[in-house]
């Protein structure tokens, strides 16, 4: 019985609760959400098993890195065109995670409906949505589009999608699934309580993509539409190049498995996990396990040695992430302390210093036989929207989009006022190289703010 096996692992309070609901709890919500704990692997997690350990270092080394500067190289072409040949014949999925709770951004919302776009406030999700859109126009293809929600988020999401008329995509191309949830614990190790009056869970994290794909039925959608490659990106960069075809041509020209982008570091303690080789595999090391010497090692030019900053965008091949799941992958857990909304036994809300498991991702990146790591530019590739305020901010987001548009157009020739904003829609051109058959379009001068929408593009 339920009760039983509360008091069994230490969850006495949470048996009291439904033996005496208090008037603050919903019991029935309470016994739903234990419904679905898999209570024996959540005391594990408490005692410390399964969670991430820092291999025995035998080898440290800087992973091999693709320079950004190779897109300009001659020998680039032949692996765009494979790229480009593999997004054309429908071989490619994008997936976007959008699962998580953007505690640091503090709002109710999904974090994909926040408005980014310099200056028609698009939200992240119609800038996604319209990217795909103009690939598939480009490429006269269909992209599907899978994208991880979680049980805090999934309706509003959908929601969203479906009262936007999903931007423009097909929406049977349009494909959500929801990753699994785990308790959150105090420190101690004991359930908590959320606001509403149940268990206080939050998503297992990014690393729950490949459970949650094989759950939902997502890798059975792929084979029937012979789905070769995963794009994989987080919800809150609006400058990611989706399916970005020498990404695609390199990884899959190399037969590798998985494969990741990396931008240069700003500083030695800039808050990114890094790329590298450990005993001979490919794997990010979290900005929390790197240690000093690690961080500030050196090369032979005395320029930092462990510059390659993960930006977690990857290209997954579709079987081998499928394989893992088959193969019962279960990725480490890591710990994070958070503070935790929560009822302290008299119903009343307060903020309690709680303990969140999660998986990454980048955690599956060493079960590759084979992986690329492809530099590239942090202005014109990666600008996320973590915080309020400061650093990886909505206002830092939108400049950095701002002077990325604005070099496009004088890239192209235009003189662009220096204080005016500038925002390109995807649905305008995707890349820079797309603005040279518009001109007729942009004026030669530019003195005001301007935003260059897509011919079918409505309002703002
Ligand atoms: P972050 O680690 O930045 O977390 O997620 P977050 O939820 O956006 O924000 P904070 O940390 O609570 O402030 C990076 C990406 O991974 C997704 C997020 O939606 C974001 O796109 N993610 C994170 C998930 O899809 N599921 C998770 O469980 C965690």
């Amino acid at each position: 019985m339920l009760e039983e096996r509360l008091r069994e692992t230490g969850q006495d309070h949470i048996a009291r609760l439904l033996e005496h609901s208090a008037g603050f709890i919903s019991s029935q919500m309470l016994r739903d959400d234990l419904a679905q704990v898999d209570l024996s692997l959540v005391m594990r997690l408490i005692k410390g098993d399964l969670l991430y350990k820092e291999p025995q270092k035998r080898s440290v080394e800087p992973a091999q890195v693709i320079p950004a500067s190779f897109a300009d190289t001659q020998e680039a072409a032949q692996y765009r065109d494979h790229g480009e040949g593999l997004i054309r014949q429908g071989s490619v999925a994008a997936l976007i995670v959008a699962g998580g709770q953007g505690s640091r951004l503090g709002i109710e919302a999904p974090k994909g409906v926040v408005g980014v776009g310099p200056l028609s406030a698009k939200s992240l999700f119609c800038i996604h949505s319209q990217k795909v859109l103009a690939l598939c126009r480009k490429y006269r293809t269909t992209i599907p589009v899978f994208i991880m929600t979680s049980r805090a988020n999934d309706v509003q999401t959908k929601a969203y999608f479906s009262a936007n008329d999903y931007f423009g995509l097909d929406k049977n191309e349009v494909h959500f699934f929801t990753q699994g949830m785990l308790p959150s614990v105090t420190p101690e190790g004991r359930f908590l309580i959320s606001r509403e009056g149940s268990l206080f869970m939050n998503p297992d994290g990014h690393g729950g993509t490949l459970t949650a794909l094989s759950k939902n039925g997502c890798f059975d959608i792929m084979r029937d539409r012979n789905i070769e490659e995963i794009f994989y990106f987080q919800v809150d960069n609006p400058l990611v190049k989706i399916c970005d075809p020498i990404f695609v041509g390199l990884h899959s020209l190399s037969r590798a498995e998985m494969s990741s982008k990396v931008v240069r570091k700003r500083s030695y303690d800039e808050k990114v996990g890094v790329i590298a080789r450990i005993n001979d595999k490919t794997r990010v090391v979290e900005y929390s396990d790197m240690s000093d010497d690690m961080r500030y090692a050196t090369d032979e030019t005395n320029e930092m040695l462990y510059w390659p900053g993960s930006i977690a965008i990857h290209m997954i091949r579709a079987d081998f992430a499928e394989n893992l799941t088959r193969e019962g992958l279960m990725l480490p857990f890591h710990r994070a302390e958070k503070m935790i909304p929560t009822l302290d036994s008299n119903g009343e809300p307060v903020e309690e210093k709680g303990v969140k498991f999660e998986t990454f991702i980048f955690d599956a990146l060493p079960h590759a036989q084979r992986s690329i790591t492809l530099e590239v530019l942090r202005d014109e590739e990666f600008a996320p929207v973590k915080n309020m305020t400061g650093e990886d901010s909505l206002e830092t987001s939108r400049s950095m989009q701002s002077a990325l548009y604005r070099c496009w157009l004088e890239k192209a020739g235009i003189i662009v006022n220096k204080d005016v904003s500038v925002e390109i829609s995807p649905l305008f051109a995707l890349e820079q190289t797309d603005l040279l058959s518009h001109l007729s379009d942009i004026p030669d001068r530019i003195e005001t703010d301007i935003y260059l929408k897509g011919p079918d593009e409505q309002g703002q």
